[in-house]
């Protein structure tokens, strides 16, 4: 390697939609058996649910694992069926069998929600760091909820979603006005601070946005382009998404 080499560039799988499900969750079973207590970063949305139907259709002994979500919802009533506790709940604790109190999410109804933010960056350093951090992209390139703009090495905070996140999340939501305008999301610094990072993509909404995560400069403006500055990150992609990758 030259001295001047850079991160190793992040590894794109070209996959079947249908396969993303086994390999992610082999990846994931890997840094399971390979750390005695695994800490892996778990995102909501669509792009991770295969990954998640996978593990539960596998099974398997999560007592020594212990999961930290990328960020939440503020502004929903507890329970509400979208917040990312919920979605959590049903996506990932019930079906995995897991115990509740080992998935951590940032509190939306703390008095402070900048506090909350601030503990739960700490949280996550004091569970050791994340050994793999699970992730989707957003059409506009965004990572978890850091819209672009964000700083590289911004930490988890209270943030505003951006009119285009909302109305991509608009089909969770019965109407547009529900969809809530503020959020606590790991920062871009929290998410490269993950020993390893596992980005899934799927279809035609996503080629731009991984087009200019990769192909493009590191900027803000993309937050998904911090991904280049990382030097252990796998991306499954499908051919739809990864339609315009060189
Ligand atoms: C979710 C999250 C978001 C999503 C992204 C893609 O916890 O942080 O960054 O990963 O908006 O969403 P989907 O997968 O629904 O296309």
């Amino acid at each position: 390697m030259r001295a001047d080499a850079g991160p190793a560039a992040p590894a794109v799988l070209r996959l079947p939609g249908h396969e993303f499900g086994t390999v992610a969750a082999d990846l994931v079973q890997g840094v399971l058996s390979s750390t005695s207590r695994p800490v892996i970063g778990v995102a909501t949305g669509g792009s991770p649910s295969p990954l998640y139907r996978e593990l539960a259709a596998r099974g398997g002994d999560y007592r020594a694992v212990t999961w930290f979500a990328l960020d939440e919802y503020l502004g929903l009533p507890a329970g509400h069926p979208q917040s990312y506790a919920e979605v959590l709940r049903r996506e990932l604790i019930d079906p995995l069998g897991l115990d509740p109190r080992t998935v951590h999410l940032p509190d939306p109804h703390a008095a402070d929600p900048h506090d909350a933010a601030e503990r739960y960056e700490q949280r996550i350093a004091d569970a050791g760091g994340v050994d793999l951090q699970i992730l989707g992209i957003g059409r506009n390139g965004h990572l978890a909820f850091n819209e672009p703009g964000a700083a590289l090495d911004s930490r988890t905070r209270v943030e505003t979603l951006t009119e285009d996140t909302r109305r991509a999340n608009r089909r969770f939501f019965p109407t547009l006005a529900e969809v809530p305008t503020r959020c606590i999301t790991q920062g871009l610094g929290t998410i490269l601070s993950a020993r390893r990072l596992l980005l899934l993509a799927q279809g035609p909404a996503k080629a731009e946005a991984l087009h200019r995560a990769l192909a493009g400069p590191v900027t803000s403006d993309c937050p998904a382009s911090a991904l280049q500055l990382h030097g252990d990150v796998t991306i499954l992609a499908d051919a739809k998404a990864a339609a315009l990758l060189p």
